[in-house]
């Protein structure tokens, strides 16, 4: 079977707007796990992470990603705090690593003992930008729905999450079958139903890379030329969509999709 290795390109897109410097740039990194790719992003950086902020919000578990962030910010001197949301101590992991940190009132916890409107306010928490400052949250589904909607008034280029599941609105989506095509064969796959494009291609002869293959790490990432994807995905947004597409999950809504490969 004819063997083809793909380069599935990643991505972490960052585009700083020079609230802080006063100039615009933007960056393309290869794309990274949430945290691995804030610690792409101080690298980056460089001393210039020094004048931003971070405004962390963890439910959960999902605050495992935060303490590697923590410990760069830390490293740095980088101005941040987090807010850190559970049931109650019993639920709150990695406590006696943060104690020290709660003390100095950089992690605030947040306890509701099962009814998120006795927990942090992240609404009001998140109402407002802060000029120089990113916001990263990670958390169950609830939490990161609520996060999500709270943001608003942020810049996209500000804020930054991941999820430890993929997010729970996929559930009524509907599969229909389509086609893919491949820029430089010209080859056309069907994919049907019940498969993913990158099943289809691995069936082919496609090396592709994945991860979680629910659309939510980002490692599947794909250009495509034509055509309108039906993406499924939690990690791109609406502007890498429209280049972009995570072919573990996304469908399409044209009857075809030429995929840069
Ligand atoms: S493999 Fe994780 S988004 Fe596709």
């Amino acid at each position: 079977m004819l063997h083809r290795r793909l380069r599935i390109r990643t991505r972490l897109t960052l585009s700083y707007a020079g609230l802080v410097t006063g100039c615009a740039f933007g960056l393309k990194l290869p794309n990274l796990p949430f945290c691995i790719g804030f610690a792409a992003v101080l690298l980056v950086l460089g001393g210039s992470w020094k004048h931003l902020a971070a405004r962390l919000l963890a439910g959960g578990i999902g605050v495992t990603p935060m303490l590697a962030m923590i410990a760069e910010l830390e490293r740095r001197a980088s101005p941040w705090h987090m807010h850190y949301c559970t049931r109650g101590p019993a639920r709150t992991a990695f406590l006696d690593r943060l104690r020290p940190l709660i003390a100095a009132g950089k992690v605030e916890l947040h306890h509701d003992d099962g009814d998120p409107t006795r927990g942090l306010d992240i609404a009001r928490t998140l109402a407002a930008f802060e000029v120089g400052t990113h916001v990263y949250f990670c958390g169950p589904p609830g939490f990161m729905h609520t996060a999500k909607a709270s943001v608003s008034a942020w810049p996209p280029f500000n804020v930054h999450y991941e999820y430890f599941t993929a997010a729970d609105d996929r559930t009524e989506a509907v599969n229909t079958p389509f086609q893919v095509k491949i820029k430089k064969s010209g080859e056309v796959f069907d994919i049907p139903a019940d498969r993913s494009i990158v099943a289809v291609l691995r069936d082919n002869g496609f090396e592709i890379e994945t991860d979680c293959e629910d659309g939510y790490c980002g490692t599947c990432i794909t250009r495509y030329l034509d055509g309108e994807p039906e993406h499924r995905d939690t990690v791109l947004g609406e502007d890498e969509r429209k280049r972009y597409a995570m072919i573990c999950c996304a469908r399409a809504k044209s009857p075809m999709l030429v995929l840069d490969l």
